[in-house]
């Protein structure tokens, strides 16, 4: 499965409160920045979380933007962790109705570069491929919080005139899937 809607209260607000506080170099910068669970401690996010793990389950919080008329590179995330958790929890900041996400296929295992930082957190930690090494196989659109496979290549998509921005939640533990309340849209 590369994702699966959930069923979530409070997405709209979410999205509002995040937005007032949104660190303004992700209007301008294509980036994935992990920040620390207590920025993002707010009552609809705490809500929405309970309903399908813990807060305390929480790893990490980041801010993924793709500014406007770009993309991202075609990647998996590169996190130990992830290894083992598989899904994150993404949920719809800013433009993502009109933008969107590419799964692919790997029909050549040659990644073309390890990103890893040194810097907090699990800012650009990924394995990139190169197009020819993979095909696409699936087209996604953010349209409300959704399990994202983050161990499928993919590459978000945006070519429209604002910046798309999401935000994703990796838990210490592997949510179970069959637990979650999921929306077919
Ligand atoms: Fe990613």
């Amino acid at each position: 499965m590369n994702y699966q809607y959930v069923d979530l209260p409070n997405i709209d607000k979410i999205a509002e409160e995040i937005l007032k506080k949104l660190p303004p170099e992700h209007r301008k910068k294509n980036m994935f920045k992990g920040y620390p669970t207590e920025f993002f401690d707010m009552k609809p996010l705490r809500d929405a979380i309970n309903k399908i793990t813990s807060w305390d389950n929480i790893h990490d919080i980041a801010l993924v933007s793709t500014k406007p008329h770009s993309f991202l590179p075609i990647h998996i995330d590169y996190h130990d962790l992830l290894k083992e958790t598989v899904y994150a929890l993404n949920i719809p900041i800013y433009n993502c109705d009109n933008t969107h996400v590419i799964f692919y296929r790997v029909i050549n295992e040659n990644i073309l570069a390890k990103h890893k930082t040194q810097e907090h957190g699990n800012a650009d930690e990924y394995c990139e491929y190169t197009d020819s090494d993979v095909e696409e196989i699936e087209k996604f659109y953010l349209k409300t919080a959704a399990l994202f496979n983050t161990q499928v290549p993919h590459k978000a998509v945006n070519n429209t005139n604002e910046p798309r921005i999401v935000l994703t939640i990796r838990f210490k533990s592997r949510l179970d899937v069959n637990k979650i309340p999921t929306l077919t849209l």
